[in-house]
């Protein structure tokens, strides 16, 4: 392809992920429209639908397929009737830790024209981002059953730490909050006190990886007082680092606290770019109301946004944020989550009609 084709893989797998994935990559596509460039769409039809018929969530190939891509965007995976590790492990987590994709970025800001359910916060006050580590920790998939279904049976799952993974997201965390160039605070989230191996082991990471950053602030949270501080001071956060589990955690309480999940936009990115990177809302499948047409698109707007600016095209991806932005500023066309009663269409609509 020509230096200015971007070959996409699209997996809008279940629920609202259909929904969203179509009304975000259409933004995105107008977007790099105005700087040159074409998105070249593969769409997979992986999923539960997908499941049901082959008794598998993806084709055997499925990773070299993508390896293909230069990025994945993926709506969301799930669905009440199979069981979520099965759906899960099936599809969105080898995607993660088979690309490398360490890093997962997941801002969380408060828009003009959007109302945190926390008392006296003004646009602007909270401009975080969670940075997860996204391969290994808690999600190490190391474990198994003994004496399975039986009344006796013992489940294992042991978290797994390598000084090499948690020093890459340390060092991540450091690195963007020096490119932010904003608060330049880093805050390491630790459970030190009870986990004493794991946690040891991140807290020593941490200080040695802060020795080489001089020009950015620390801070050290238990996970219990920074879910606590999430909600009490969010406005005080620039970069938190995190491990898998935690991060994930805390950022749904970072997204509700700026208004939405339906506004949470994530990119797991393999920093190295010896693979492709993958963009994804933050928030599920939503059975409760798929169909419906009323899931916000805008947090895998964001993330489409995400997607334009990791491959180059900056440009684009701040004319997306930009439409987003005023959209929502302009507070008529809103889905139900954010108070409105517009439709996914509708909003996809009017943030087209901006950029
Ligand atoms: P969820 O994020 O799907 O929904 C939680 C609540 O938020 C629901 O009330 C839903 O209606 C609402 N919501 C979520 N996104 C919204 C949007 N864009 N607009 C408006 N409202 C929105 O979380 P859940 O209910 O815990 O999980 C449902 C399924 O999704 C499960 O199978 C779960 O495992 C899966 N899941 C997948 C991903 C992913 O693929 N990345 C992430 C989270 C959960
Ligand atoms: C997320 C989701 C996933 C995670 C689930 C669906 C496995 O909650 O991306 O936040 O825990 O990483
Ligand atoms: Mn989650």
């Amino acid at each position: 392809m020509d230096k200015n084709s971007y070959s996409i893989a699209l997996i809008p797998g279940d629920g609202i992920g259909t929904e969203v994935t179509a009304a975000a990559f259409e933004v995105a596509v107008k977007a790099a429209t105005t700087v040159g460039a074409t998105l070249v769409p593969t769409v997979y039809d992986w999923g539960t639908d997908y499941y049901f018929q082959h008794g598998v969530m993806v084709p055997a190939n499925a990773i070299e397929t993508l390896r293909g891509h230069e990025a994945i965007l993926l709506g969301a995976v799930g669905h009440p009737q199979v069981p979520d590790n099965v759906t899960l492990n099936g599809l969105l987590l080898p995607i993660r830790r088979r690309f490398d994709q360490f890093a997962n970025v997941r801002p969380a800001v408060l828009y003009r024209g959007v109302s945190s359910p926390l008392k006296g916060l003004k646009a602007g006050e909270i401009d975080m981002v969670v940075v997860r580590e996204n391969t290994e920790g808690e999600y190490a998939q190391i474990g198994g059953f003994v004496h399975e279904t039986h009344a006796q049976e013992v489940a294992i799952q042991t978290a797994v730490f390598t000084r090499h993974g948690v020093e890459r997201i340390i060092r991540f965390a450091f690195e963007l909050a020096t490119r932010r160039n904003k608060k330049n605070l880093v805050t390491s989230i630790t459970k030190s006190n009870a986990q004493g191996f794991s946690m040891v082991l991140w807290d020593r990471v941490f200080q040695s990886v802060a020795a080489e950053f001089p020009g950015i602030k620390t801070e050290s949270l238990l996970v219990d007082a920074a879910a606590m501080n999430f909600v009490r001071r969010p406005q005080t956060f620039d970069v938190v680092v995190a491990s898998n589990l935690f991060g994930d955690i805390l950022s749904d309480i970072s997204a509700i606290v700026t208004g939405s999940i339906g506004l949470a936009a994530s990119a797991n990115i393999d920093p190295t770019r010896r693979f492709p990177s993958m963009f994804e809302p933050v928030h599920g499948s939503a059975p409760d109301i798929a169909g419906k047409g009323i899931a916000n698109p805008l947090a895998a707007m964001v993330s489409a946004a995400m997607m334009l600016d990791h491959l180059g095209l900056s440009a684009a991806a701040q004319r997306l944020d930009a439409a987003i932005a005023g959209v929502l500023a302009d507070e008529t066309v809103r889905t139900p989550d954010l108070g409105g009663t517009s439709s996914t269409s509708e909003v996809a609509a009017a943030v087209l009609a901006r950029i």
